[in-house]
C-alpha cells in the first residue's frame, strides 16, 4: 500500500503490516523521511523535484522542496535507514543504474509510461509530451491547489500565481474546465502532467518498455565500471 500527500499514523502502518501489506510512503524531504520511517514504513519513495504529477509534500501550504533527485537521495540516505525507491525524471535504464548506484533499492518511473498504449492519458496529452511547442514543465497549484508538475500551457501561465493552496477545492473548480478543454481538443487548458524527462516518452507497449529499461540498466552497470580509469 503506498501513501502520498502525507504519512499514515503508526497504528495504521502496523495494522497494514499485520494484514500482510508492505507500506510505502512518498517523501520529498529529509524531514518527511524521518516522519515516515518513525511511522514504520517498509520503504520510502523519494520523489525528486523533477517528477511528473503531484508533489508528495506532506504540508500542502508549505513551499514544495525543489531539491533534485540525486541530492535528495543523498540527504535521505544520510538521515534514515529505510529502503528507498527513487523517483523523478528517470527515463532510461542508465538513469535507473545511476539511482541504484546512488543507494536506492529500486526506481519508480511515471512520465515515460504515459505514451504507452496501456496509458489512459488523453491522445493530445501523449502527443504534447514530445511536441517542441511546449517549452518545458513547471510546478503549479493552478489545476488542483496542490503543487503538480506538468507541461507549461496557457492555463499554467494565467493561473499559477493566483492559485491558492486549497486541495482538493481548486480541483473541484477546475474539473469541468479541464474536461471541456479535453473534449474540445484544447491543450491550452488541459492538465498535462509530465516530469522533466517528458521528451523521451515514446509509444510502445509497457512490457517492452520495462524490458528495455532493465536491459539498459544492466548494461549501464556493467559498462560504468570499465569507464573508471585504472591504475
Ligand atoms: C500522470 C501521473 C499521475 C501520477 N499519479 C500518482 C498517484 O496517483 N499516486 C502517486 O503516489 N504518484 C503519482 N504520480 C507520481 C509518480 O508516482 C512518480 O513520483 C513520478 O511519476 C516520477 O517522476 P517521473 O514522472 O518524472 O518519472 C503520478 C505521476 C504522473 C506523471
Amino acid at each position: 500500500v503506498s501513501f502520498t500527500f502525507g504519512c499514515p499514523a503508526k497504528d495504521i502502518v502496523a495494522n497494514l503490516a499485520r494484514r500482510g501489506s508492505r507500506v510505502v510512503v512518498t517523501v520529498t524531504s529529509a524531514a518527511e523521511a524521518v516522519l515516515a520511517a518513525e511511522a514504520g514504513a517498509d520503504a520510502l519513495c523519494v520523489q525528486g523535484a523533477e517528477a511528473g504529477g503531484h508533489r508528495g509534500t506532506f504540508d500542502n501550504p508549505a513551499r514544495p522542496d525543489d531539491m533534485g533527485l540525486l541530492p535528495l537521495l543523498r540527504t535521505v540516505i544520510a538521515t534514515v535507514d529505510t529502503p528507498l525507491i527513487a523517483a523523478g525524471g528517470l527515463s532510461h535504464g542508465n538513469d535507473i543504474a545511476a539511482v541504484l548506484v546512488a543507494g536506492a533499492r529500486a526506481a519508480q518511473l511515471g512520465t515515460i509510461f504515459l505514451a504507452c498504449p496501456e496509458s489512459g492519458a488523453h491522445k493530445l496529452h501523449k502527443e504534447a509530451l514530445t511536441d517542441p511547442a511546449y517549452p518545458g514543465t513547471a510546478v503549479t497549484r493552478a489545476f488542483t491547489g496542490r503543487p503538480a508538475r506538468g507541461l507549461v500551457n496557457r492555463f499554467v501561465l494565467d493561473h499559477s500565481e493566483a492559485a491558492p493552496a486549497a486541495y482538493p477545492h481548486v480541483r473541484h473548480v477546475t474539473r469541468d474546465i479541464i474536461r471541456a478543454a479535453a473534449q474540445a481538443g484544447d491543450t491550452a487548458a488541459m492538465f498535462l502532467l509530465a516530469g522533466q524527462a517528458h521528451r523521451f516518452a515514446r509509444e510502445q507497449p509497457a512490457a517492452q518498455l520495462v524490458r528495455s529499461l532493465a536491459e539498459q540498466a544492466r548494461a549501464a552497470l556493467n559498462q560504468a565500471i570499465h569507464r573508471w580509469p585504472t591504475g
